[in-house]
């Protein structure tokens, strides 16, 4: 028998008045396996993400994480349950250094079991731990820089190293590489592999940049206008007509 999934969706729904955002859509995600996210414009992906963390309700369906029903359970409890999301759009403290931006969630967590006070005397072990953190996403060098005056690519690292010192078992990232010059992209590719592969987390990405999603991926889901189109093996999703019709034509006939 095979662990229960991480991440199990059951016929979500979730309309915005009455325009139908997500219909009956319906996932599995395996612990430890990388899936993404992909579509169309407008899809419905961010908010499926949403709803999963707590963002919205759904109007109907439910979210099992670990086995668990989540469904309607606020985002920071979510985040001290485990479930993690980063943004489309880059969401750090700009006026904070690299290293205080990653101490302010330790301090948090380390403040879980006992008072806020006695985690912030427990800085030096914090601040060390921190800067482990940044090493693992290639940020250690730039520790004491303030986040603002990075280059956008390592802003978006910041943002990883943030999720990452949640200490995350699962992690939805939207859109991790939107923005990025192609030597930051294959950096973030590099980057997403490594931690999935070594780490206890399982990384669960919307992407519109196909390289990355082909290159990443080991299970692709489909999303369009709200509807779970397809999923399977990238090579499944590649040789799949509706797929090709509805979003990755124009990808694969410049691929050739
Ligand atoms: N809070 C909201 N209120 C009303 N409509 C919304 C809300 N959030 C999203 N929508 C609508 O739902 C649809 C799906 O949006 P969503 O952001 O989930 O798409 P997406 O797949 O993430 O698109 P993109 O690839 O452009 O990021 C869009 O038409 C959007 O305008
Ligand atoms: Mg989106």
């Amino acid at each position: 028998m095979s662990e229960q999934p991480i991440l199990e969706v059951k016929n979500l729904s979730k309309s915005f008045g009455k325009f139908k955002v997500l219909s009956n859509v319906s996932l599995k995600i395996e612990k430890g396996q990388l899936c993404a996210l992909i579509g169309p414009n407008g899809a419905g992906k961010t908010t499926f993400y949403n709803v999963v963390t707590g963002r919205y309700r759904p109007d109907r369906g439910s979210v099992l994480f670990e086995g668990r029903d989540i469904s309607g359970v606020q985002t920071h409890r979510l985040t001290s349950m485990g479930l993690l999301r980063s943004f489309q759009i880059t969401n750090i403290f700009p006026a904070l250094t690299v290293l205080e931006n990653i101490l302010a969630p330790l301090v948090v967590y380390h403040a879980k079991g006992y008072s806020f006070l006695r985690a912030i005397k427990k800085q030096p072990a914090l601040a060390d731990e921190a800067k482990h953190i940044l090493g693992r996403v290639g940020l250690e060098n730039k520790w004491d820089q303030v986040a603002s005056t990075l280059a956008y690519g390592d802003r978006r690292l910041i943002e990883i190293a943030l999720v990452l010192a949640c200490r995350p078992k699962l992690v939805l990232l939207d859109e991790p590489t939107a923005g990025m010059n192609p030597e930051e992209t294959d950096r973030m590719i590099k980057l997403i592999k490594e931690l999935a592969g070594r780490s206890e987390t399982t990384f669960f990405v919307v992407e519109h940049d196909m390289k990355v999603v082909f290159s990443v991926a080991e299970k692709i889901f489909v999303l369009n206008q709200g509807e779970l189109l397809a999923e399977g093996t990238p090579e499944e999703i590649r040789s799949n007509q509706k797929v090709k019709v509805a979003y990755l034509g124009g990808y694969l006939d410049a691929k050739g």
